[in-house]
C-alpha cells in the first residue's frame, strides 16, 4: 500500500509505462521518458489518488500558487459538479506529469515534479449555492483580530485551488491548465506565490527555514503519524468531508528592517526557541516537558513569557494545528526594503476549536507581533480525497 503521505520516486521507465497504460501515447513526458533523460525531480510523482488531497501530508515542495475564486452569479449546483469533474480530471493527469485534456501547451508537460493541488470551498460557497446546512463543523469566516491589517486583494474567496510543486515551469503550467478550465464558472479573486527550499537543501524530516531565520515546524504533528491523523483529518459529518481538513489561509507581512536590529538571541527570545538549531530556550528536549506551563513549574523559567511559542502553545487544550507556510517575497522598494512574508497555512479538524482560541491569544500579546502584520485571510473547507473514479467533492453539490 502506497503510504498516505503519497510519496513515490518512479523510475523513468514506471512513468513511461504508466503513461502507455493510460493510453496517452507519445506525451512530452513519455518521450522523455522513453530516451531515459528524465531527472530524478522530474520523474519524483505524489499519489493523487487516496483518502485524502494531495499536498498536506507532504513534505513541502519547492514553488506554490494559491488562487483564490468567486463563483459567476447564477452559478448552479450541476455548474458545481463539472467544474470538480474537470478539475479533477486534470489534477490527476497533472501528478503524473501528463498533459491535461486539449492542453495548449503538451510540451510542457515533462515530468511531475511532485506536483500536487487541492480543492477548498469558502464559507460564502455555501451561503452564495444555499448550502449553509451543509457547512461542515467548526468552518468559519475569521472575526477581525486587533493586529489585522487585512487588505481585500489577499482575502476571502469561494473557492481555492492552492498548486504546488518542485519545479516553477510545471508549476505554471500546472496553474495555467486549472485556471483556463475554471474560467466558465468563476472569476479569479487573488492568487498569491510563494516558496520554500528546494527538495536537497535540507536534510528529509528537517524543517525549514522562514524569511527571518527560523526553523519553521519544529511543534508540528509528524507526517504519516496517528498525531496528524488527529489533528487534521477529520472523522465525522457528511462523506465528502470525512477524510478532509480546514484551512486557516493568512497572509503575513514581516518587518525585516527592523527585525534585523534584534541580536541573535534577542530574536531567540521572540519566538522562545533558538535561532541556530531552534532549540526551546529552556534546553530541555521537547519530549521531557513538553507543556510550557510545567515547565516554569518546575523552575525552567527560561522562556519569556510572551514569546510566540508560549502564547501559541496549549496542546493539552487540543489547541493544535499543522503549519505549512511557504516563504513569499514581492519587488524591492526603491530605499532597498524587502518586502516579504509568509503564505501561513495551517490544517486542522475545526477551526473553531483548534486555530482561533490560540490566535485571540497571539492577537492579545505576542512579542512576534511587533515584526509581523497580518494582510490576507481566508478560511476554506477541504473534501476528502478521492479513488480513480471518484470526483472531488462527490456529494456536495448533489
Ligand atoms: C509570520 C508569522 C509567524 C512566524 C514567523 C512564526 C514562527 C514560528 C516559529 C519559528 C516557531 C517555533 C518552531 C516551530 O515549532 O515551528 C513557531 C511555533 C508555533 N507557531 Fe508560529 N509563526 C507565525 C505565525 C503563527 C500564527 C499566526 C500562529 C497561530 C495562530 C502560530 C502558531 C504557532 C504554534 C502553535 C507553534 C508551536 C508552539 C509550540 O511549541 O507548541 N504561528 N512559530
Amino acid at each position: 500500500m502506497v503510504s498516505r503521505r503519497g510519496f513515490l520516486a518512479s523510475s523513468a521507465a514506471a512513468a513511461a509505462s504508466a503513461a502507455a497504460a493510460l493510453g496517452v501515447g507519445a506525451t512530452a513526458a513519455s518521450a522523455i521518458a522513453d530516451s531515459g533523460q528524465q531527472t530524478a525531480t522530474a520523474s519524483r510523482s505524489l499519489v493523487f489518488a487516496g483518502p485524502h488531497q494531495m499536498g498536506i501530508e507532504t513534505p513541502i515542495q519547492a514553488v506554490t500558487n494559491m488562487v483564490a475564486f468567486d463563483i459567476l452569479p447564477g452559478t448552479t449546483l450541476l455548474d458545481m459538479q463539472r467544474w470538480m469533474f474537470l478539475l479533477t480530471d486534470d489534477i490527476r493527469r497533472m501528478s503524473r506529469g501528463e498533459p491535461v485534456l486539449a492542453d495548449p501547451a503538451p510540451e510542457l508537460a515533462i515530468g511531475a515534479a511532485r506536483f500536487s493541488a487541492y480543492v477548498g470551498f469558502g464559507p460564502s460557497l455555501f451561503r452564495k449555492l444555499g448550502l449553509e446546512d451543509r457547512m461542515p463543523e467548526g468552518l468559519i469566516d475569521l472575526p477581525a483580530f486587533s493586529i489585522d491589517a487585512l487588505k481585500a486583494e489577499f482575502s476571502g474567496g469561494d473557492v481555492l485551488i492552492h498548486v504546488a510543486a518542485d519545479d516553477p515551469v510545471v508549476l505554471s503550467h500546472g496553474v495555467r491548465n486549472l485556471v483556463r478550465d475554471s474560467m466558465p464558472f468563476a472569476t479569479v479573486r487573488w492568487n498569491q506565490a510563494g516558496f520554500a527550499h528546494t527538495p536537497g537543501m535540507v536534510p528529509e524530516g528537517v524543517t525549514h527555514r522562514n524569511l527571518m531565520g527560523q526553523i519553521d515546524g519544529t511543534a508540528n504533528p509528524g507526517l504519516d503519524t496517528a498525531d496528524f491523523d488527529e489533528v487534521v483529518w477529520i472523522k465525522d459529518g457528511p462523506s465528502w468531508i470525512q477524510g478532509g481538513t480546514m484551512l486557516v489561509f493568512r497572509r503575513i507581512a514581516m518587518q525585516l528592517d527592523t527585525w534585523d536590529q534584534l541580536s541573535s538571541v534577542g530574536k531567540g527570545e521572540v519566538i522562545g526557541r533558538t535561532l541556530k538549531e531552534g532549540a526551546p530556550l529552556t534546553g530541555t528536549k521537547e519530549s521531557d516537558i513538553p507543556d510550557y506551563e510545567a515547565r516554569s513549574a518546575v523552575g525552567l523559567k527560561v522562556i519569556p513569557e510572551f514569546a510566540h511559542i508560549r502564547r501559541a502553545s496549549n496542546a493539552g487544550n487540543g489547541e493544535r494545528i499543522f503549519r505549512r507556510p511557504f516563504s513569499y517575497e514581492q519587488p524591492i522598494s526603491k530605499a532597498g526594503s524587502m518586502d516579504v512574508g509568509l503564505l501561513w497555512c495551517a490544517y486542522q479538524r475545526n477551526i473553531e476549536k483548534q486555530y482561533l482560541p490560540m490566535q485571540l491569544r497571539l492577537a492579545e500579546l505576542d512579542l512576534l507581533n511587533r515584526w509581523t502584520l497580518p494582510i490576507g485571510s481566508a478560511t476554506f473547507a477541504i473534501p476528502r480525497g478521492v479513488g480513480e473514479g471518484e470526483v472531488i467533492a462527490e456529494g456536495l453539490f448533489s
